[in-house]
């Protein structure tokens, strides 16, 4: 007879969870403890308040982030099921002349989310916005004799910031200490704010380096021993070393470098965990195939593009996570930009994302790769409500919610796994330790996207069937989904003839404590085997089974 020895603890924990956090909860009430980001051993769990924490997040757009516009995003942040706000705060409006801070819209912004009980992000939007300095204060605009930019190939200045000025480094690091120093004061005790993204996809949109007199004696310099060593190369000259690559290397080591300090700054003042959001680019990654991809010119050179990940985490320890943007509908480039950024070193987070692919991309990002949070952009852009197109990834918000708890606990097991349509795949078989999880993409009247079958109901253009299934223990399992059927046999290569539930039902978490609100029936797979259907709007079930 086959069994899994695999140990259950995960799944005690799991149980239990609920109740462990209502018995740590001490007499007297104390301050929350600061969010954090843990790692053991491969895996990084986001805590909030103490306890596992997964960002269901949204970004608003560039220019919302301002009170009234803030409040008049309340409905949308709602009809998203979110449990996090991303929102920037512009350098020119904090800080207007140079040493005078304004915190009027920002502690308004904050009491509304906090008001609305949600968590938030905040977006920097300093020295770097998109490439760019667009959101830099006009006194460091207007005087570009003190606040040098970049001189691009031609020998002209452009639109962006020198990342080799330490009179630009010196001014954006004051801001953004001061910044975190006021945050501190005002959300200490309600930790409101649980991450902050330092800058935003950073690089030089418009040179692949500055071309300056002073950039130009560093770059016919060696590169750094210390990254060298960091990076196990061998020491060299910019263009021995990284090659083809040489411009774009040294362009990321002086804007790490660069965040680096400001983001360490500022977490001597208030340690939140940090990140550093990107705008992708290298081979592989764009599937715009109007465009080439070089660094400078499709995408801003010296960004933490994933080819360049290893001299970022080198060189920006004060950054706790890079976190790709993703815009690509290609399920092959999505899973490729998964797959770079969770990395031993790096948590996945994805702040930036929207259409189509995103709402399957949220179940392969947290079953597959554990991610810690996941967040589309332009959430507030419906003029208060809940945008068509976002629909689909405000269904998983509210079908998952409920589950952050347990889910956390189970990332990075093998007891979480995603099933997700795509052109052409019409099923895909999840392996657990005592059942083979069979999901079909087939909801009656339809056959998977792009397959060539066309019964009654024609596939629809997009794929829309995704499936979580977590094992929560060796005859019990929490499935959530849309568009899908799942069934459930006796592992290949058992003893076993077939599986029978005992108990199905749909319900959600309340405290982590599971509430059945539906009850289904333990009939269900008579003919087939023990089979529950996920339909077009989304079910969270959970069922118990055996086997004989
Ligand atoms: C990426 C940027 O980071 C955002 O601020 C925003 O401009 C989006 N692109 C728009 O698609």
């Amino acid at each position: 007879m086959s069994r899994t020895s695999r140990s259950p603890r995960v799944w005690r924990v799991v149980r239990v969870c609920g109740l462990l956090a209502c018995a740590a909860l001490p007499a007297v009430a104390q301050t929350k403890p600061i969010p954090q980001l843990v790692r053991k051993g491969d895996k990084f769990t986001f805590l909030v308040d103490g306890k596992p924490f997964i960002m269901l997040g949204g970004q608003v757009g560039n220019f919302s982030a301002l009170p009234d516009r803030m409040e008049g995003a309340r409905e949308s942040f709602r009809a998203m099921h979110l449990n996090t706000v991303e929102y920037p705060v512009y350098w020119n409006v904090i800080e207007p002349a140079e040493g005078r801070f304004d915190f009027s819209g920002f502690d308004q912004i904050l009491r509304g989310i906090r008001a609305q009980g949600l968590r938030a992000v905040i977006l920097w939007f300093g020295t770097w916005k998109n490439g760019a300095m667009d959101w830099a204060p006009n006194w460091v605009k207007a005087d570009p004799a003190r606040f040098p930019r970049v001189i691009g190939p031609g020998g002209k200045p452009i639109r962006v910031l020198s990342p080799h000025s330490r009179a630009n480094l010196e001014a954006d690091r004051k801001a953004y200490v001061a910044m975190m120093r006021h945050l501190r004061e005002i959300d200490e005790a309600d930790r409101t704010v649980i991450m902050v993204q330092v800058e935003n996809e950073p690089g030089l949109l418009g040179s692949p380096r500055d071309y300056s007199a002073e950039s130009n004696r560093l770059f016919a310099g060696p590169v750094p021993e210390k990254l060298a060593a960091s990076l196990k190369t061998k020491p060299g000259s910019w263009k021995e070393v990284f090659g083809r690559e040489a411009e774009e290397a040294f362009s990321a080591y002086a804007v790490s470098g660069y965040i680096n300090e400001v983001a360490a700054a500022g977490k001597e003042i208030y340690p939140l965990p940090t990140y550093v959001n990107v705008w992708n680019g290298g081979y592989g990654t764009n599937d715009n195939w109007e465009r080439y991809d070089r660094p400078g010119e499709t995408y801003p050179s010296g960004g933490a593009v994933a080819h360049m990940l290893d001299l970022w985490k080198a060189n920006a320890p004060a950054i706790d996570a890079i976190a790709s943007d993703i815009y690509h509908q290609s399920p092959i480039t999505y899973l490729k930009i998964l797959n770079a950024y969770r990395r031993p070193d790096n948590p996945l987070l994805i702040v930036e994302t929207g259409r189509g692919i995103a709402c399957r991309a949220f179940f392969y990002a947290i079953a597959d790769y554990s991610a810690i949070g996941f967040g589309p952009f332009g959430v507030d852009g419906a003029g208060g409500g809940l945008r068509p197109d976002m629909a689909a990834i405000a269904a998983d918000f509210r079908l998952f919610q409920s589950t952050i708890p347990v889910i956390a606990e189970l990332q990075g097991t093998p007891h979480l796994k995603a099933a997700v349509e795509e052109t052409g795949i019409g099923a895909r078989n999840l392996i657990f330790g005592k059942y083979d999880v069979l999901v079909r993409f087939n909801p009656p009247g339809r056959a998977p996207a792009g397959t060539i079958a066309q019964p009654a109901a024609a596939a629809p253009a997009e794929p829309s069937a995704r499936v979580m299934v977590a094992e929560l223990g060796l005859d019990e399992f929490l499935v959530m989904g849309f568009d899908s059927s799942v069934e459930w046999r006796p592992a290949q290569g058992s003893d076993y003839t077939a599986a029978q539930f005992l108990e199905v039902g749909e319900g959600v978490y309340e405290n982590g404590v599971w509430k059945q609100t539906v009850a289904g029936s333990t009939s269900q797979g008579d003919y087939a085997g023990p089979t529950v259907r996920l339909p077009a709007q989304g079910a969270l079930m959970r069922v118990k089974l055996m086997q004989y």
